[in-house]
């Protein structure tokens, strides 16, 4: 495996931008060469030998920058291990952590030559007076599902960091082992 690893990630608000500080930053505490980078700012995946991606989900769907990356890089990412996490749920519980889970595994079901040897979701970020047009119009709505949610910062550091070190033991090994075969 060439020894540097690209973390890429999208972002609207700057919650998943941080989380995939942490686990670029957890990797290199490991002893492994990261780059970071905004996916919409990459513009070659020669030089790395694994890649990290991240991105949130927003109504169902993965950040569009998830979508244009996975379809520009299919080649360059199906000849690497490649490890994926999206942000979702705004609430801690298990209702609402199936439910984002299912979303995006429907997501990843629409890349089937996609075979991450992670995947994992993790709780969001949610501040309701941060919304930008139309995410503030959207859930100013009755029938939004985040109608009246209060804000909160529920993303687990420690399950961030734990999650980074299982990508760096997978991606020390360089096998693949993908989680949705098992
Ligand atoms: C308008 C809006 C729609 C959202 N839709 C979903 C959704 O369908 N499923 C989900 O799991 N999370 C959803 N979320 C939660 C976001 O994924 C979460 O807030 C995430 O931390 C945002 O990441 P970012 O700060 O990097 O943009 C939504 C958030 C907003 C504001």
């Amino acid at each position: 495996m060439k020894d540097k690893v690209l973390v890429a990630y999208a972002s609207k608000y700057g919650s998943t931008q941080e989380v995939a500080e942490a686990i670029a930053a957890t990797l290199r505490e490991r002893g492994l060469a990261v780059d970071i980078q905004p996916m919409r700012k990459v513009r070659t995946l020669a030089e790395y030998g694994a890649v990290v991606l991240g991105a949130p989900i927003y109504i169902g769907a993965w950040h569009k920058d998830a979508h244009n990356f996975l379809s520009r890089y299919s080649d360059a990412l199906s000849e690497r291990p490649v490890a994926v996490f999206a942000l979702g749920p705004t609430r801690d519980d298990d209702t609402d952590r199936q439910g984002s889970r299912e979303q995006f595994d429907k997501v990843l079901a629409k890349f089937p030559w996609l075979t991450p040897v992670a995947i994992e979701l993790f709780v969001g970020k949610y501040d309701p007076a941060k919304l930008r047009f139309p995410d503030s119009l959207l859930t100013s709505l009755p029938a939004s599902p985040l109608h009246g949610v209060p804000a909160s910062d529920l993303r687990d550091w420690t399950a961030i960091r734990a999650w980074a070190d299982k990508v760096h033991s997978t991606l020390k090994v360089g096998k693949q082992n993908p989680e949705r075969n098992q």
